[in-house]
């Protein structure tokens, strides 16, 4: 079964065609970052025109890329939120417009569950596709950390309510209460004047910065212990900065003439002063700390043995190596989608939608947009 999966909820125009649930026949995302960098951030109404312009020929190019017609396809996902919603109605409208036209069955999926199903897509879970072998195991603690969402789900297969035919099951565990922990990255970034998006930048500066070298502290909750905060942080990052050295050199890079165009980390590194470096390190630590402290609470309070990280901050380098170390030291296996399929993609989306297609949930003409979109239970 071939699903043609289009998302558009944030600042990437993404079409992709899957097969299966789980073969990628192509995957085209054409990215706005250009457009938002002088920005320091996604401006919603250009975020939107730019979806309008870019639609068509990216829907064009991952037909043409996965080498099919675009009346070859079974039926059609499109992402219907959480997400802006003048971004995310493009897709949606041009999704809905196609299935009609071609007469292909239409699915809405939540942005956060193709993050989810970005893990499984890569990790095989073959069982639901009806293969005898299965890598990612569930249920899983499942951390979906980018930079609108900062959520921990508990994801099982099948759902206890009789009446609802999804194939998995989602249960909140936890979300940020303020800002996402991408956007975090992004913010401190900006303060930094270190470019955008902040995250890659930070991830590679980091390299060069001593990570104990700023003690944040851990971030404390009340109430829900798997929720999460960065505000705070990002306040606290502010107070090392302002007024200090480090601000005029802020500045300094600010009026960098060659800072608006793609510069490497090499050529950033050279502008920053070991304490800028120190600084973002000891950020970084601690974001991925707390990501992973909580996470794995997560995990032993659903007593599960599998986690699953997914969303554009699980390309974090650090992150990543974190995970694995503590999660394999613990009992834990992890399970990450690669760099592409962790930040926003229509693979993630057609591979959501594929199993929708099987258990017949089908969207009708009322699909519509949704700026906020809670996922599960
Ligand atoms: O999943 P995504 O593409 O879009 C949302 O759904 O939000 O995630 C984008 C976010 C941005 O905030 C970006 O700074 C962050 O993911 N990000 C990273 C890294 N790569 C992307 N954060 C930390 N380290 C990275 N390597
Ligand atoms: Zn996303």
């Amino acid at each position: 079964m071939l699903v043609l999966g289009i998302e558009s909820s944030c600042d990437e125009t993404a079409a992709a065609i899957v097969a299966d649930g789980t073969r990628v026949l192509s995957s085209v995302v054409a990215s706005q970052i250009p457009t938002h960098a002088k920005y320091g951030g996604v401006v919603p109404e250009l975020a939107s025109r730019e979806h309008l312009r870019k639609i068509e020929p990216v829907v064009n190019e991952a037909c043409q890329q996965a080498q099919v017609g675009i009346q070859d396809v079974d039926g059609v996902a499109v992402a219907e939120g959480p997400g802006l919603v003048g971004s995310l109605l493009v897709g949606l409208v041009y999704g809905k417009a196609l299935a009609l036209a071609l007469a292909k069955p239409l699915v809405g999926v939540n942005h956060l569950e193709g993050h989810i199903h970005a893990v499984l897509l890569e990790n095989r879970m073959d069982r639901l596709a009806g293969k005898p072998v299965q890598e990612a195991q569930l249920p899983a603690a499942t951390l979906v950390v980018s930079g609108g969402h900062t959520s921990l789900f508990l994801v099982e297969e099948g759902c206890a309510r009789a009446e609802c035919h999804s194939v998995l099951s989602y249960k909140r565990l936890g979300q940020t209460r303020d800002d996402a922990a991408g956007e975090a990255f992004d913010k401190v970034a900006r303060l930094l004047a270190l470019g955008y998006p902040g995250g890659p930048v930070i991830d590679q500066l980091a390299r060069w910065g001593d990570a104990q070298a700023v003690d944040f502290g851990r971030i404390k909750m009340k109430g829900n212990p798997l929720d999460f905060s960065f505000s705070g942080l990002k306040t606290a990052v502010l107070y090392r900065v302002r007024g200090t050295p480090l601000a005029i050199e802020a500045e300094q890079r600010r009026a960098w003439p060659q800072a608006r165009h793609n510069v490497s980390a090499d050529e950033l590194r050279a502008h920053c002063s070991p304490a800028t470096l120190d600084l973002v390190a000891s950020f970084q630590n601690a974001v991925v700390r707390d990501l992973l402290e909580r996470t794995l609470a997560a995990a032993d309070t659903a007593q599960v043995d599998s986690i699953f990280v997914s969303g554009g901050v699980a390309c974090n380098s650090l992150l990543r190596a974190r995970f694995v170390e503590v999660s394999k030291a613990q009992g834990y296996r992890v399970f990450f989608p690669s760099p592409a399929l962790c930040t926003d993609n229509a693979a993630m989306i057609a591979a959501a939608g594929y199993y929708k297609l099987k258990a017949g949930e089908l969207a009708d003409a009322a699909l519509t947009a949704h700026a906020s979109f809670p996922l599960g239970t």
